[in-house]
């Protein structure tokens, strides 16, 4: 079963992107079957400045590898270095009817808010169509706000089914991440880079306690009894915490006699330590450029022998090559 995935590479990433996402992506990586990419393609929709395109690339690539992606068990490539996506994304534009495209969300709000929009922001989703249908992919994990693009995919591969009488294309399915439990930022509100409030994975062990300090509570004293279901601190270090250690830690809120502060350092504690191998792993891929070249080299010949089938199946499909 081909289980594909794509994250752009738009900063650094965070603890949101790491549990409600990546860390499922990661779990999935069952055999080679699953396909994991850097959608830089899609980066260029809303980033314009190439230094950072260029580095963000290489930091996603590092972070996924860091966070225990195996390229001998999974295929880790760059979009862009598959370049049969671009030829599929057109023959995929015309069975594209506009109005499914108006339809589609990020189009949608750019618009109400007045802001421009470019074709390529009109058509992304047909680019993303391609990436998930040159590969065959069955299962697509996605969050929940990425739904509607797989329904397009499958809608769009439908439509080129029927319109060459075929089943040429396979029909993909989202399998939605349990982000259900959205994790808060450091000001309460849900973790987000547009909200200005994240915590990133990689952050050293000084900035990290820094942030966690500065993590918003309530004003309650001391000795006040507290409520741990209330309390972002609590809620994040739930991620890190064995239940034994959270019943601990709620029954010391319960009690009175703890200050935030402590809640924190215990948070601290136990995210430094979560992340801490991870930290290690990335700055050692970080000094060999060399090895993650060729892992990505290695992961982008493998998607394009699966690309280059599917791209040949369709243009049999829609005239542009001899039967
Ligand atoms: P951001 O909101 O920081 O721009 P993205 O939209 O790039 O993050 O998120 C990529 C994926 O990471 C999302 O599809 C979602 O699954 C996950 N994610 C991001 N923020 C959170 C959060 N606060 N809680 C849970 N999951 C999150
Ligand atoms: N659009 C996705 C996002 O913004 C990233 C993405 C691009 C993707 N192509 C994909 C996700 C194909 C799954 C499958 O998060």
């Amino acid at each position: 079963m081909r289980v594909l995935s794509g994250i752009q590479p738009t900063g650094r990433l965070h603890w949101g992107n790491y549990f409600g996402a990546i860390r499922q992506y990661i779990a999935m990586q069952t055999n080679e079957q699953a396909f994991y990419f850097i959608a830089d393609l899609h980066a260029l929709t809303t980033l314009h400045d190439p230094d950072k395109l260029r580095q963000h690339r290489i930091d996603a690539a590092l972070d996924m590898l860091a966070l225990g992606l195996d390229p001998n068990r999974a295929t880790l490539f760059v979009q862009s270095d598959v370049p049969e996506i671009t030829e599929l994304t057109w023959l995929l534009m015309t069975v594209t009817q506009m109005a499914l495209l108006e339809k589609c969300h990020a189009y949608k709000d750019k618009i109400a808010n007045k802001l421009p929009a470019d074709a390529g922001l009109f058509t992304y989703p047909v680019l993303m169509a391609a990436d998930i249908l040159l590969y065959d992919s069955q299962v697509v994990p996605v969050g929940s706000d990425q739904i509607q693009h797989v329904e397009v995919a499958r809608d769009i591969a439908q439509r080129f089914n029927h319109r060459y009488q075929g089943d040429f294309l396979v029909l993909p399915e989202a399998s939605v991440l349990n982000d259900a439990g959205k994790i808060p930022g450091t000001n309460g509100d849900k973790m987000s880079k547009s909200y200005n409030n994240t915590i990133e994975l990689f952050e050293e062990e000084k900035p990290l306690r820094k942030k966690i300090m500065s993590l918003k509570t309530d004003s309650a004293p001391v000795e006040a009894v507290k409520d741990p279901d209330q309390c972002s601190i609590f809620t994040l270090y739930k991620l890190f915490a064995t239940p034994e250690q959270q019943a601990a830690l709620a029954a010391r809120y319960r009690a009175g006699g703890m200050g935030y502060g402590e809640a924190k350092q215990q948070l601290f504690e136990a995210a430094n330590a979560h992340f801490a191998p991870a930290r290690e792993r990335r700055r050692e891929l970080a000094a060999d450029p060399a090895t993650l070249q060729n892992i990505l080299r290695d992961g982008a010949n493998r998607a394009r022998a699966v690309g280059q089938k599917v791209l040949a199946r369709c243009k049999v499909a829609c005239g542009l090559s001899a039967k």
